[in-house]
C-alpha cells in the first residue's frame, strides 16, 4: 500500500521513515518533505501543498492512508476535505483542531471541563489589554490567539516588555489574524514537559514521555524557538506524575472534545508546566506530535506506527499497546544562522553520517540540488541518537554533530542538562 505524510520537517521526516518500515508498506509519499526525505529508502517527495491538489494526488495514487504532521494544514481542515472526498486521513478535524489554533477556545475549554491551567484574561482592545497588565504586573505571559508558527508567545519579565507585546500583536497587527485577539495569563514557574498520546475520540495511548528546549541558547537563555533539542524518556514525568497528567489533563479533554460534539482524534500533546510540589498544569494543546520530540520518541518506538494509527481511526486504542526501546533518545537541533529571527538558507551540509541503528540525522529547513542538501532556513537537521543511559544517547548525538558542517550551524551543547542532573 501507498501513505502520504504532510509536512516538510523533522517530525516528518520521522513519521515517514517509521511508517516505511512496515511490510505492506510499498511507498510513503511525503508532501512537500525535504532533502532527507528526499533521499530516505521507501520515501518519495511530492511537490504539493494546496488540499484541493493533495486529494487529487492521494486519488490518483490510491493512496491507503494519510498523516498529516503539521498544525497549519489541520486547522486549515485537512482532514474535513479528506474525509468528504472520501479518504482516509488521520489527525483532528477543523473543529477538534481549535483546541491548538485559538488560545482563546483552548482556556475556555480547559475552564469549561477543569483542566487545570494558568489563570487568564482575553483581549482584542489594546486599552483594556494594557489597563489589564498594569493592574496585574510582571512576570506575566501575552499570547496571540491564533498560530503565529512559534512566535505568538512573549513571557515578559517586566510590564514594559508585556506591554510592547501587546501594541504588537493588538496595536501594529504584526502578527495579522493570528494577534488580533490576545490571551494574557498568569506565570507560572516549573519544569516543562511534553506529553503526548494519541486519541481515537473515546480511549487514548500515551506515547513516551519527553522534553523539548525551547530556548535558543544554552541554560535556556535567549528567544523561545520551535525546539532546540529534545529526549525521551522525560525524568520529570514519575509514574504518579503520569497518572496526574492522564487523569487531571488528558482524559477530561478527550472527553470534554466529546462531550462539546466534537469528538477528537488524532495526535494530542500537553505541553505540561510541573509546579515545585508537582502540581502539573496546562500551558497549551497541540493538535499534532511535537517537533522535535518526534524524532527521540519515534527512535525508541518498537511497536509499529502504521498500526497504531489504524487502532487509532478503529477506535480500538484501547486494545493497542506500544513497546518502547528500554534506552533513551536525544535529539540536538542544527539550526540556520540567524534562527529563529531571520535564519539564512542556502548553504551547503557537508559531513552527514551514514544513519546506523543508534543515531539517525532527521532532516527539517533542508532542500536537494543534485546530490547536495542545501539549508532551507530555520531548525535544518535533528541528530537523534539512542543511547543508555542518557548521558550515552547525547554523547553519540553530539559526536556526529560535530561531523556535519554548514556555514553559521548554530545549536546547543547542553541538551538534556534537567534530567542528567536528576542523576
Ligand atoms: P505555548 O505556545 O503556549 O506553549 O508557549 C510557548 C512557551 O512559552 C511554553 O513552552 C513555555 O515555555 C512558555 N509559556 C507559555 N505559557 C506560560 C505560562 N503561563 N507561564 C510560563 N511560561 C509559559
Ligand atoms: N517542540 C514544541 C512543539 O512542537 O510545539
Amino acid at each position: 500500500m501507498k501513505l502520504l505524510v504532510i509536512g516538510s520537517g523533522g517530525r516528518e521526516h520521522a513519521i515517514a521513515w517509521r511508517l516505511a518500515s512496515n511490510r505492506r508498506v510499498q511507498k510513503v509519499f511525503v508532501a512537500p518533505g525535504n532533502a532527507g526525505t528526499a533521499l530516505e529508502a521507501g520515501l518519495e517527495n511530492v511537490a504539493i501543498t494546496a488540499i484541493p491538489a493533495l486529494i487529487d494526488f492521494a486519488r490518483r495514487e490510491n493512496i491507503v492512508l494519510t498523516v498529516v504532521g503539521p498544525e497549519a494544514p489541520l486547522a486549515a481542515g485537512i482532514v474535513d476535505e479528506f474525509k468528504a472526498a472520501g479518504l482516509r486521513i488521520f489527525g483532528p478535524t477543523r473543529a477538534a483542531a481549535q483546541l491548538e489554533a485559538s488560545k482563546d477556545f483552548a482556556k475556555q475549554f480547559m475552564l469549561r471541563h477543569g483542566i487545570p491551567t494558568a489563570r487568564y484574561a482575553s483581549f482584542t482592545r489594546a486599552d483594556e489589554a494594557r489597563e489589564y497588565v498594569e493592574r496585574q504586573g510582571a512576570p506575566i505571559v501575552v499570547k496571540a490567539d491564533g498560530l503565529a508558527a512559534g512566535k505568538g508567545v512573549v513571557v515578559a519579565t517586566t510590564v514594559g516588555e508585556a506591554l510592547a507585546a501587546i501594541d504588537l500583536m493588538l496595536g501594529d497587527r504584526k502578527l495579522g489574524e493570528a494577534g488580533a485577539r490576545v490571551v494574557i495569563e498568569e506565570y507560572l514557574d516549573g519544569e516543562e514537559a511534553s506529553f503526548i498520546v494519541m486519541a481515537d475520540g473515546t480511549h487514548t495511548l500515551a506515547l513516551a514521555t519527553s522534553q523539548d528546549h525551547k530556548r535558543l541558547l544554552d541554560g535556556d537563555q535567549g528567544p523561545n524557538t520551535g525546539g532546540m533539542g529534545a529526549y525521551s524518556p522525560a525524568p520529570a514525568v514519575t509514574p504518579v506524575l503520569h497518572g496526574r497528567i492522564m487523569r487531571e489533563i488528558i482524559l477530561p479533554a478527550v472527553n470534554g472534545m466529546t462531550k462539546d460534539g466534537t469528538p477528537y482524534v488524532g495526535f494530542l500533546y500537553a505541553g505540561v508546566m510541573i509546579d515545585k510540589a508537582g502540581h502539573p498544569r496546562t500551558l497549551e494543546f497541540n493538535c499534532r506530535l511535537g517537533d522535535p520530540e518526534t524524532q527521540p520518541i519515534l527512535m525508541r518506538l518498537k511497536s509499529d506506527l502504521l498500526d497504531l494509527i489504524e487502532a487509532a481511526m478503529h477506535g480500538t486504542l484501547d486494545r493497542a499497546n506500544a513497546e518502547w526501546d528500554r534506552r533513551s533518545a536525544l535529539g540536538v537541533v542544527l539550526a540556520a544562522a540567524g534562527y529563529p529571527n531571520d535564519p539564512k538558507s542556502g548553504d551547503a551540509i557537508e559531513g552527514l553520517p551514514a544513519p546506523t541503528d543508534d543515531c539517525r540525522v532527521f532532516h527539517a529547513g533542508t532542500r536537494l540540488v543534485g546530490k547536495t542538501a542545501l539549508t532551507q532556513g530555520g531548525r535544518v537537521l535533528c541528530v537523534t541518537a539512542l543511547g543508555d543511559p542518557l548521558r550515552a544517547a547525547r554523547s553519540r548525538a553530539y559526536e556526529a554533530a560535530q561531523g556535519i558542517r554548514f556555514a553559521g550551524m548554530q545549536y546547543r551543547k547542553d541538551i538534556g542538562y534537567r534530567a542528567m542532573r536528576r542523576g
